[in-house]
C-alpha cells in the first residue's frame, strides 16, 4: 500500500487518507490504485460499516496530477486504468461514504464528493472543477450527478464555467452537509461516520440502495465521459493548458 494513501481501520470505520501534502494531494496513478483497493476491500469486509475519505490540512485534493495528464496525453490519451478502477469503486461502493474536506478540492477532489453520502467541510474549503478551462470534460459521472443534485444552472457554473464554490455555497448547492472550523473537520466527519456505523447495517445498505438506484447508469456515464476525455486529453488545448501549469512562475 502506498504511503501516499494511508488506510486506517478504527472499529467499523475505515479512513482512506490522501497524503501527498507537498503536492496538495494531487492524485497519481498508484494513489488511485491504493484508494480503489481500500474502497473495494472495505465492501467485502463485514466488520467495516462506513468509509471516511480525508485529505490533509494542506488541502483535500488538487485533482489529477497534471504531470500524469501530460504523460497520458503523449501516450494516446486513455485515462489510466487506476483512475477508472477508483471511479468504479466509488460508484459501486455499497458502504456509506463520508468525506472530510479541508482547503482546496479541485477536479476529482470535488467530483468524488458527488458519490459521498455525508460531507463535512471546513470554512476554508473551496470546490472547483476546472476541466473545461484545461481543455477537458467533466468526469466521475459528474455530468450526470451534479445537474440532478444542484440543478442544471449551478452544475453548469461549476462544471463548465469552472466557477468555484465556497463551503457555504457548496452546502447551499447540496454538495456538502456541514461547515465547521478547519480544525474541527476531522472530528466532525468521524462523528458522522461513527453515527452511521452504529445504525443497523442492513437497514443502511437497503436504504442507500433505494436512494441511489442501480449503479449501472453511473458506471455507463463514467465510461462515456472517459471516451470523450481521451479525445480531449490529446487536444492541443489540453496540452497547452497542462504545459502552462507545469511551467508557471510563482
Ligand atoms: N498536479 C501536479 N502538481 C500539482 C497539482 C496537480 N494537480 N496541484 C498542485 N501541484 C503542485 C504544484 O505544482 C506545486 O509543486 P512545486 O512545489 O513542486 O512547485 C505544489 O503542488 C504546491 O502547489 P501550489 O500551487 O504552490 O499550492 P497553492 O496552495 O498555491 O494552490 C491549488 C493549490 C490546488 C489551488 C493549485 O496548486 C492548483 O490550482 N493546482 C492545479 C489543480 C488542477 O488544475 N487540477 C486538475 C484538475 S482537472
Amino acid at each position: 500500500m502506498s504511503e501516499l494513501v494511508q488506510v486506517t481501520d478504527e472499529g467499523p470505520v475505515r479512513t482512506v487518507r490522501m497524503n501527498r501534502p507537498e503536492k496538495k494531494n494531487a492524485l497519481t496513478l498508484p494513489m488511485y490504485d491504493a484508494m480503489a483497493a481500500a474502497i473495494a476491500e472495505a465492501g467485502q469486509n463485514t466488520a467495516l460499516r462506513c468509509l471516511l475519505i480525508a485529505g490533509t490540512p494542506a488541502g483535500f485534493c488538487a485533482g489529477n496530477d497534471i504531470g500524469d495528464f501530460l504523460k497520458m496525453a503523449v501516450e494516446g490519451g486513455a485515462l489510466g486504468q487506476p483512475i477508472l478502477r477508483f471511479l468504479y469503486a466509488l460508484a459501486r461502493c455499497e458502504k456509506p461514504l463520508v468525506a472530510a474536506v479541508q482547503g482546496n478540492a479541485v477536479g476529482v477532489g470535488t467530483t468524488m464528493l458527488l458519490h459521498c453520502d455525508h460531507v463535512v467541510a471546513g470554512t476554508d474549503a473551496r470546490f472547483v472543477t476546472p476541466f473545461v478551462g484545461l481543455g477537458l470534460v467533466p468526469e466521475a459521472a459528474s455530468s450526470l450527478i451534479a445537474p440532478r443534485l444542484m440543478g442544471r444552472a449551478r452544475a453548469f457554473s461549476l462544471l463548465v464555467m469552472g466557477r468555484p464554490l465556497s463551503a457555504e455555497q457548496a452546502r447551499d448547492a447540496g454538495l456538502i452537509n456541514t461547515v465547521v472550523p478547519p480544525d474541527a473537520v476531522e472530528a466532525e466527519a468521524m462523528k458522522a461516520a461513527t453515527e452511521i456505523a452504529a445504525l443497523p447495517p442492513q437497514g443502511v445498505l437497503a436504504s442507500r440502495r433505494l436512494m441511489r438506484g442501480e449503479p449501472d447508469e453511473v458506471v455507463a456515464r463514467i465510461d462515456e465521459e472517459a471516451e470523450l476525455f481521451k479525445t480531449r486529453l490529446t487536444s492541443a488545448e489540453a496540452r497547452a493548458a497542462f504545459e502552462a501549469f507545469m511551467m508557471r512562475k510563482r
